[in-house]
């Protein structure tokens, strides 16, 4: 498997990118399908969305679901590693902090 992105007018089995958009802390993101919810976020340049609990920022650790550095709250479900879930038109995210959880 090739690391570079091949464009869709060159792929030869034919596919090409269908766009969607995620919401992510209120900010539209755009990103294609086939994308994990952490690919998309990265691909906007945003690499943090969680807070650990000694306030440290966390983002993508592992990228294959083994870390749970990347959880969010994906259309209010909690805990969802991000870098595991394809990503869906339409998707809302939300920012997670443990901060806040050990305040409760
Ligand atoms: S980055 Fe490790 S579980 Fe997602």
């Amino acid at each position: 498997m090739s690391p570079y992105l091949i464009p869709a007018d060159r792929d030869r089995l034919g596919r090409s990118d269908r766009p969607l958009t995620v919401v992510a802390d209120g900010v539209s993101v755009p990103g294609v399908h086939g994308q994990t919810l952490a690919t998309v976020l990265l691909a906007a340049g945003r690499d943090q969305w969680r807070t650990a609990r000694d306030g440290g920022r966390r983002g993508v650790f592992c990228g294959i679901g083994v870390c749970f550095d990347c959880v969010a709250t994906v259309n209010g479900v909690p805990d969802v590693r991000l870098c595991r879930r394809p990503a869906r038109d339409g998707d809302t995210i939300i920012s997670q902090s443990r901060a806040e959880r050990s305040e409760r």
